[in-house]
């Protein structure tokens, strides 16, 4: 019988199997498959796993302490957190082609991972959060839907030099049934029922140059569109939603006081298979709160407008 529970126990007898006593390495993306192999792979093996989470300062707000948070503290999963937002601002600086800067930032993602790997000792296994519709859509394009690690090996298989076995528990599963293995597993609900995150993250939602101001105003905005998403029961209606920073400038007033600050813009989009997508009908009252609360309470922004493009002929993002 095909239930969550039975699947996961399912799921674990196999991973023993395959693994026995030794150790498997996980790159930990904060999504939701990365998040469930680790949920499941400690549940099968404990400490034989270990995790590599690279932080790469383009991702959401509070982020990385969350993952952090979840998986380290919460339920003792051996993570190394490598904190290289330095490492790939200064690797962006001056890029504003959409492309480039999505290779910049997976070739820098395996290579600090790579990096880290081999500082481990005796790792015999690499675990992947690959998921059957990974499996048939591998030749995918613009980087693949998945992480980095993930869209990387799928398509090259394992780098040369290391020489590792794959694990990868999801391989036959759909999206939805991941999710529940999630929830069987113990992990939060908004957590395991998040909207996906592209791996080069704020990277391709900050258009032109990315520099770490507009990465920390982009990240409030984004937050706080996300927190009225929720609050007002719109945010598991719509498969994606986030805010893009715009790279231009426009006139406000605050007071009495004029105001030359940034712009950004709201994306949302109900879609099946993210291959079309239509633009979210969001209430008026829900955007006039957003926007609002995005200009009274972020200085550097001065203007919030939303996207009405459907896909096709607009992609879902922005770049
Ligand atoms: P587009 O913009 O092509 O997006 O309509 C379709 C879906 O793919 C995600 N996306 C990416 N995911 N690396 C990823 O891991 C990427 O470079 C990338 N580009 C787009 C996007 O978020 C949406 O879910």
């Amino acid at each position: 019988l095909w239930t969550p529970a039975n699947i996961v126990d399912d799921a674990i007898a196999k991973v023993r199997e395959q693994v026995g006593d030794r150790k498997v390495l996980l790159g930990l993306s904060g999504g939701v498959d990365s998040s469930v192999v680790a949920a499941l792979l400690h549940k099968a093996i404990g400490d034989q796993l270990t995790c590599v989470f690279v932080d790469h300062g383009l991702l959401r707000l509070h982020e990385g302490d969350q993952v952090m948070r979840m998986f380290a503290d919460n339920m003792g999963v051996k993570v190394i957190r490598v904190d290289a937002e330095k490492r790939f601002l200064d690797l962006l600086k001056g890029e504003s082609d959409p492309e480039a800067k999505r290779k910049i930032i997976g070739r820098t993602f395996i290579e600090v991972f790579d990096e880290e790997s081999t500082k481990l000792e005796g790792i015999d296994f690499l675990a992947q959060g690959t998921i059957y519709p990974d499996v048939i859509e591998s030749a995918a394009v613009k980087g693949g839907k998945a992480t980095m690690i993930k869209s990387h090996h799928n398509v090259g298989g394992l780098p040369e030099d290391m020489k590792m076995e794959l694990v990868e528990p999801l391989r036959e599963l759909f999206k939805d049934e991941v999710r529940k293995l999630g929830v069987e597993l113990g992990l939060p609900h908004d957590m395991v029922y998040r909207h996906p995150f592209p791996g080069p993250g704020l990277g391709v939602r900050i258009l032109g140059e990315v520099t770490k101001e507009y990465a920390d105003l982009l990240r409030q905005a984004d937050h706080i569109f996300i927190e009225e998403l929720r609050k007002a029961g719109w945010y598991e209606k719509t498969s994606q939603a986030f805010a893009v920073f715009l790279p231009v400038k426009s006139v406000g007033v605050v007071g009495d006081a004029r105001r030359y600050a940034w712009v950004v813009s709201l994306r949302a989009v109900e879609t099946i298979d993210f291959m079309t997508a239509r633009w979210a009908h969001l209430p008026y009252e829900l955007l006039e709160t957003v926007s609002g609360r995005i200009i009274n309470e972020i200085e550097g922004i001065s203007r919030v407008v939303y996207d009405v493009s459907s896909k096709p002929p607009a992609t879902i993002e922005w770049e």
